[in-house]
C-alpha cells in the first residue's frame, strides 16, 4: 500500500521542493538506491538505533532494525535508520547515567534535524530507553518503542544465574570464603550467553521495558519476549507496521503518555517489583511533557500495591519466565482495578483493551493480588532532616527486621574511601551500624552511580550478617538488593544535609513512618554547615555543562535546560 502524496508532512517540507533544495535533499539520499517514489509523500519513519559492540545488551539492534523496516515498507512508509549515543551501562566510566541526558539531547535534537515524520525507538541496556524516551517526548512526534528484550536464562551448574543479582550474590560469597576465585570466573561465562538482550533479572531494562508498555508506548509484550525469540522479531515488524499508521493517525506521544498513563506505569512498577531508577527516569519523562509528577506521587500511587512478581532481585524466576507466565498483559490484568484502563496506547486501544483476556500461565512467577508474592512492594519515600526533599527505598528488597532501625553511622566521604577501607578488618563496624556514602549524587560523582548497595565488610560476612541499612545520595543497580536508603536529596556535593553527617552520629530509619533523621541538634548541624566546603567542579565539556544544569535526583536529574520541549517544528532551510 502506498500513501496519497501529503504536503503537509512534516518530511515533505524536505523532499516536496521542486527546484535546488529538492534536489539536493532527495539526490544525496538516492546514493543509496532509493527509488523516486519513496519520496512521494508517504510518512518517512526515523529508526532510532542504539546499536553498539560497547553495548553487547544492544547487541542484536541492527537485525531487529531490518524488520522494523519490513512492517514499514509493507505500511507504505519509508523507513531510514539512523545511530544514536548507545549507553552500555557495564562498560561507559564513571558511569553510564552521566550521559543520559546528552544522549537524549542526541536523539532529540537528530529527530528534529531531520525529514522525520515518525519514529521507532530501539531500546534495551538501561539507559538507552530513558535517553531514548526524553529525547523523543521534547519532539512530540509519533513514535512507538521496540524494546531488545531480556538475554535468555544464565545457567551454571544447575542453578539459574540472574544479571547482577548473581554477581552481587557471588562476589560477596568470595569475600566471605564460600566460592572460589575459580569457581567464580566459571560463572562469569555461563550468566551472560544470548547474543543481545538485556539483564534477565528484574533490573532497570527489564523495568524500563515494562515501564514504557505500561505507559502505552509499544505493543502488548513488548517488555518481555526474550531477545533471541522470533517473537521479538516478529513484534518488531508489527511495531514498523504500526508506526506508519500513527503518522496517518497523528497519534503522538503526548496524546499517550498522559498523566493517568504515568500513573498506571507507577502502579505497574509497584506489581513488577521494578527498580528505583524507574522513579528517576519516569519524573525526567514526565517534566519532558510537562505532565505533573512528583517524587510523592510514587509513595502515594504505589507503595500499597502489592508485588506480585516472583523474579530475581527480589525472588526467584528470571524475564524467560516471566515472558512465559504472560509478562507484563497478566500483570496488568491482575491490579487492574487500580489502573486507568481508558489510557490509550500506541495500537490504537486502550490498555483496559489490550489486557481484559491476558491470560496466566504460571502462578508461581506471577501471583495474584489475593495471594502475592509481596504484600507492600512499592517505593517509599522517606524525609526528614537528612533528607529534607526526599530519598527512596524499596521495602520488597529490604529486610525486614532493619525497616525500623537506629544506628551508629560509619562514613565514607566517597568511594574511593569506602573501597579502600571496606575489606580493613580494624573498621570500627557492626552490623548494628549505618553505613552512610557521600558524594556519589548527579553533580557529586558526577552522574548518580549505581554504588548505594555498598559491600559489607568481610569480618561481618563471615559471622554470616547480609544486610545491613546503608544511606547514599548515588542510586542502586536494579539487579540489587537490601536495606539501602537512595537519591537522597539534596545530595551532599550540593550541600545536603548528608554532608554533614560524621562517624558516631546516630541515624534513625523509620519506613513504616517515612522517616529518615539524623540525631544531631540543629545547632551543630550550622556547626558543621559552616565549616563545610563545596567539592571542585569540572571546567570544560559535558561535564561541566552536566555539574552546571543537573537537577537532584528527586526531580528526575534531568538539566534544567532540557526540561519541556521544542515541538517538531522544521528548523529553517540550510541550502
Ligand atoms: Fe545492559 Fe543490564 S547491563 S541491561
Amino acid at each position: 500500500m502506498t500513501s496519497p502524496k501529503d504536503t503537509k508532512r512534516r518530511s515533505q517540507s524536505w523532499f516536496g521542493h521542486e527546484g535546488k533544495s529538492g534536489f539536493l535533499y532527495r539526490s544525496w539520499l538516492k546514493n543509496q538506491g532509493y527509488p523516486s517514489d519513496l519520496f512521494d509523500g508517504r510518512p518517512v519513519i526515523g529508526i532510532c538505533n542504539t546499536w553498539s559492540e560497547l553495548t553487547p545488551c544492544n547487541g542484536h539492534f541492527r537485525e531487529l532494525a531490518e524488520y522494523v523496516k519490513r512492517g514499514i515498507y509493507e505500511a507504505g512508509g519509508f523507513p531510514l535508520e539512523f545511530p544514536v549515543m548507545s549507553l552500555g551501562e557495564t562498560q561507559m566510566r564513571p558511569t553510564a547515567m552521566l550521559f543520559r541526558n546528552l544522549a537524549s539531547m542526541d536523539v532529540e535534537e537528530s529527530i528534529r534535524a531531520n525529514p522525520i515524520d515518525g519514529v521507532v525507538l530501539l531500546m534495551g541496556c538501561d539507559k538507552t530507553t530513558p535517553s531514548l524516551m526524553m529525547g523523543a517526548a521534547s519532539c512530540d512526534l509519533p513514535t512507538i518503542g521496540v524494546s531488545g528484550g531480556p538475554m535468555l536464562t544464565g545457567r551454571w551448574r544447575g542453578q539459574k544465574i540472574g544479571s547482577g543479582t548473581g554477581v552481587w550474590k557471588m562476589s560477596e560469597m568470595v569475600r566471605a570464603g564460600e566460592m572460589s576465585q575459580d569457581d567464580f570466573v566459571e560463572a562469569e561465562s555461563c550468566m551472560h550467553r544470548s547474543k543481545g538482550g538485556s539483564c534477565m533479572t528484574m533490573g532497570t531494562a527489564s523495568t524500563m521495558a515494562n515501564m514504557v508498555e505500561a505507559l502505552g508506548m509499544s505493543l502488548p509484550e513488548n517488555a518481555a519476549i526474550p531477545a533471541v525469540d522470533s517473537r521479538r522479531y516478529r513484534l518488531a515488524q508489527l511495531s514498523g507496521r504500526r508506526i506508519v499508521q500513527m503518522v496517518h493517525e497523528d497519534l503522538r506521544m503526548s496524546k499517550i503518555m498522559t498523566r493517568n498513563a504515568f500513573e498506571n506505569a507507577i502502579c505497574a512498577n509497584a506489581a513488577i517489583g521494578g527498580s528505583t531508577n524507574a522513579v528517576i527516569h519516569l519524573l525526567a519523562m514526565a517534566g519532558r511533557l510537562g505532565v505533573p509528577l512528583t517524587l510523592q506521587d510514587w509513595d502515594d500511587l504505589g507503595s500499597k500495591l502489592p508485588c506480585l512478581v516472583n523474579l530475581q532481585p527480589s525472588g526467584e524466576h528470571l524475564m524467560e519466565d516471566y515472558y512465559y507466565a504472560g509478562g507484563l498483559p497478566a500483570v496488568l490484568r491482575e491490579i487492574s482495578a487500580h489502573l486507568h484502563l481508558g489510557a490509550l496506547t500506541v495500537n490504537g486501544k486502550t490498555l483496559g483493551e489490550n489486557v481484559a483476556s491476558a491470560p496466566c500461565w504460571n502462578r508461581d512467577v506471577i501471583m495474584t493480588t489475593s495471594e502475592p508474592f509481596k504484600p507492600e512492594a512499592g517505593i517509599a519515600v522517606l524525609r526528614g532532616n537528612l533528607a529534607p526533599d526526599g530519598a527512596v527505598i524499596k521495602p520488597s528488597a529490604a529486610s525486614t527486621h532493619l525497616l525500623q532501625h537506629r544506628g551508629r553511622a560509619v562514613v565514607f566521604e566517597n568511594i574511593e574511601d569506602l573501597n579502600a577501607r571496606i575489606d580493613d578488618d580494624a573498621l570500627d563496624i557492626d552490623e548494628h551500624c549505618v553505613m552512610v556514602l557521600k558524594n556519589c549524587g548527579p553533580r557529586g560523582y558526577p552522574g548518580m552511580a549505581e554504588v548505594g548497595n555498598m559491600p559489607l565488610p568481610p569480618k561481618l560476612l563471615k559471622r554470616g550478617i547480609t544486610d545491613m541499612v546503608r544511606i547514599s545520595d548515588g542510586r542502586m543497580s536494579g539487579t540489587a538488593y537490601g536495606t539501602v536508603v537512595l537519591h537522597t536529596s539534596p545530595e551532599a556535593a550540593a550541600g545536603g544535609p548528608l554532608a554533614l553527617v560524621q562517624n558516631g552520629d546516630m541515624i534513625e530509619l523509620d519506613v513504616a513512618g517515612r522517616r529518615i533523621h539524623l540525631d544531631v541538634t540543629d545547632e551543630e548541624l550550622a556547626r558543621r554547615r559552616a565549616l563545610w566546603k563545596a567539592p571542585e567542579v569540572p571546567k570544560r565539556g559535558w561535564y561541566k555543562l552536566y555539574v552546571d544544569h543537573v537537577q537532584q535526583a528527586n526531580l528526575g536529574a534531568d538539566l534544567d535546560i532540557l526540561v519541556g520541549g521544542s515541538g517538531s517544528e522544521v528548523p529553517r532551510d540550510s541550502h
